[in-house]
Parts: C-alpha cells; structure tokens; sequence
C-alpha cells in the first residue's frame, strides 16, 4: 500500500516535470506609491521620495506607521520590494500582507522580526483562513534584507497561494478542501504593510528590547505593483474568475524548478514549521499532509 502510493507519487512527479514548462511570472511594472496605496495611520511617520516611487515609514517610541491598498483584490500577484530597518532594528516588525475585512477573515502574511545589528532577521509567514490562523512558518534569509531591496510577494489563485522572495517560493499553501481545510477563494483582501514595535515577543522571544535610542527605525519601499482582480468588499467572486494569466495551468502548481528552490530554502534556512511542531499539533493539521511532499 504504502509503496504504491509512493510510486504514484513518483509518477506524478514525473508528469509534472514533463508537463509543466517553466512559467515566469508576469514582471512586475514599478508604480508610484499613490497609484495603488494610501496611508492608514501616523501619516507624518512616512516620508515620500521621487514624486512616490519610493517611500519610508518611520518607527519612534511615539508610534510606528502603516498603508493600505486602495482596493480589494481576490487573486492575483501582489509584489513589493522593500528594505528592511538597518542596523539595530531589534523588537521592530515589518509587516506586508493580505487580509479581507471580516470577522471570519482571510490573511497571507510575511513579517520580518528585526534583530541585533548584525544578526540575522527572520521571516515569518502565516496564513489564515476563515479567521483561524496558527500556521507559522519561519525562516532565515539567504541575504542580508537590509542592504539592498528585495522583492517580496504572493501569487494567490484559487489553487494555491505561494509566498515568493526575490521570485523563489518559500512556502506554499496548496487548496486543501479535499482534506477538510478552509482555503481563501471568496473575501476579496486588501494589501496592507506596517513597521510597528513588538519587542514583548519578536526577536528571541521577546528578550530582546527595542533600543529606542537608535530611532527612527526606517523600513523603505518602492515597487507598489499589484496585479489582481479588483473586486467591492461583498464581492464572491471575481468578474474575471479564472480569465486571468495567474488563473493558467502553470500557475496552479509550482514547475519542477520551483519545486527544487522551494526545497532548498526548506532545507537550509528553516527554523519553524507548524506541520512539524508535534508539542503544539499532537496530530499533525490536514493541509500538512501536502506539505509533507515537499
Ligand atoms: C537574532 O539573532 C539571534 C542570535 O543570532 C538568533 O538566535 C535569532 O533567531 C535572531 N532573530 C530574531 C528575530 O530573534
């Protein structure tokens, strides 16, 4: 039994390799902040450069800042290039995420837990669905987030939601209605992205403090790309359900290279998984089980 649902396994990994081409993601086209975003709260704390192409939100012990998109999107690619707090960012969060507007509500998340001049940040990724969340994911990064930008995005159709960093997917949540498990397919989400102070439980736990001497943290932005079905808040779904170039075949699965990359950031860089964290899940969550092939 047990081999031979190996050898379908292999099976279909040998279709998929044969059968999906290699599928770029559409480039994203840099945008003025404006265009797409607008300013949620502590507006002085983010300053504007280049007419709006590129930005900063400013972290002082007074308050910390944040945007919102102006539109509500279900699926799509949403992308963003941003560069992290430098120096002594310890106890801050960066935060860019999707999240609908209800109270049984849908949220794809990155956040970047600072650290300790030269130490490591961490990454951590969730995804709620039908207002549970609890499925953290952390990783190291492979470069330093605060020397140069970097890209960060989503690509969210209705099979699959793959969290991508400079365009290599670190994580990927597969629809599992089959197996029982919520997946978000009809509350449309807005972008949000925010810097904010969270030294009671950020970096090492919360031993490390914000050191607000070293203030205004800055986290800066450009890109302000989004490519998705605008959808009103009440909406169910998308005028252009499964029209769109993100709706394809190729992008209903990651190809065989993704799948490669996606396991080589698995392997070396992860320091949290959910799916494997049998203290919190004596019994492992059923979306994990397609995260287990990976
Ligand atoms: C900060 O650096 C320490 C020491 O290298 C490390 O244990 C920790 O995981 C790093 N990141 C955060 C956010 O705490």
């Amino acid at each position: 039994m047990a081999s031979c649902k190996q050898w379908t396994v292999f099976l279909s990994l040998l279709c998929l390799v044969s059968a999906t081409m290699a599928a770029p993601l559409k480039k994203p086209v840099a945008v003025p902040f404006g265009r797409n975003y607008m300013p949620t709260w502590a507006f002085d704390h983010i300053k504007y450069f280049n007419g709006g192409k590129e930005i900063q939100l400013h972290l002082d012990k007074y308050t910390g800042t944040g945007f919102q998109s102006k539109g509500n999107y279900l699926f799509g690619h949403f992308h963003m290039q941003i560069k992290m707090v430098p120096g002594d960012s310890a106890g801050t969060v960066t935060a860019y995420y999707l999240s609908s507007q209800n109270n049984e509500h849908d949220e794809i998340d990155f956040e970047f837990l600072g650290n300790r001049t030269g130490q490591p940040y961490i990454l951590q990724t969730n995804v709620f669905t039908g207002g549970k969340g609890d499925r953290e994911q952390r990783i190291f990064l492979w470069f330093d987030p605060t020397a140069a930008y970097h890209s960060y995005a989503v690509l969210w159709n209705l099979y699959q939601i793959v969290f991508l960093v400079d365009d290599i997917p670190i994580r990927v949540f597969k629809n599992s209605k089959d197996l029982g498990v919520k997946f978000p397919f009809n509350q449309p989400m807005k972008l949000y992205s925010s810097l904010w102070n969270a030294d009671d439980w950020a970096t090492r736990g919360g031993l490390e403090k914000t050191d607000w001497s070293k203030a205004p943290f800055i986290a800066s932005y450009r890109g302000f790309h989004i490519d998705g079905c605008e959808a009103s808040v009440e909406a169910k779904f998308c005028a252009t359900q499964g029209k769109r170039w993100w709706d394809q075949k190729e992008f209903q699965d990651l190809d065989a290279q993704q799948w490669r990359r996606l396991r080589w950031v698995r392997r070396k860089f992860t320091i949290y998984n959910y799916c494997t964290d049998r203290v919190r899940y004596p019994s492992m969550p059923p979306e994990c089980k397609r995260d287990r092939d990976i």
